[in-house]
């Protein structure tokens, strides 16, 4: 199968923090910023499979800085490796206070997307090309975090 340089996936993705996602201190939801994440990694993910694809897991999250109602919330994600019908992609998350333009990183996460086809059969997927030097460093570490997770998936599963 022929690769796909990262750059014809990448994404971005931004919301406009609302009150209707607010918690009791009037910040947004962690949740909420954990749903944008998948949904912003998910646009990679189909961008470069080209067919759908599940969420098999989120490494984890650290929230950095609170979010704000009025303020930005900002994704960019890009597929780091291919294995065979999985994928890492990594998004990148921050906040712009639209009023100042100053923005600040508050998230980073990694994902595991599978890509199946309509009957639900995971399918073989196209490589991804590293081009830069930072998408070659992240292709070259995607490889030891897909072990620890499997390592972790295993003792999950016994
Ligand atoms: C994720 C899922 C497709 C894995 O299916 P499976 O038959 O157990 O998986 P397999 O062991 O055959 O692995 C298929 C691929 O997924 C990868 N994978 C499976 N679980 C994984 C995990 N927890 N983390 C990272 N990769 C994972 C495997 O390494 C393999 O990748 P490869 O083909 O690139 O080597 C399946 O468990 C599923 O459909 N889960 C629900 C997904 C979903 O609905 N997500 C939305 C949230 S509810």
């Amino acid at each position: 199968m022929e690769g796909k340089p990262v750059r014809e996936s990448q994404s971005e993705y931004s919301e406009l923090a609302l009150p209707n996602d607010a918690n009791a201190l009037g910040n947004v939801l962690g949740g909420k910023v954990m749903h944008l994440v998948d949904l912003a990694g998910a646009l990679a993910a189909l961008r470069h499979a080209r067919c759908p694809v599940v969420t098999a897991s989120i490494d984890y999250m650290n929230f950095l800085h609170p979010v704000h109602i009025g303020q930005l919330i900002i994704l960019r994600s890009s597929v780091n490796r291919v294995f065979h019908t999985s994928m890492e992609v990594g998004v990148k998350v921050w906040v712009e206070d639209l009023q100042t333009g100053d923005r600040q990183h508050t998230s980073s996460a990694y994902l595991t997307f599978v890509a199946v086809n309509r009957e639900g059969k995971h399918c073989p997927l196209p490589p991804v090309i590293p081009e830069t030097s930072e998408e070659k460093r992240r292709y070259q570490e995607a490889l030891h975090r897909r072990e620890y997770r499997l390592e972790l998936r295993r003792r999950a599963k016994s």
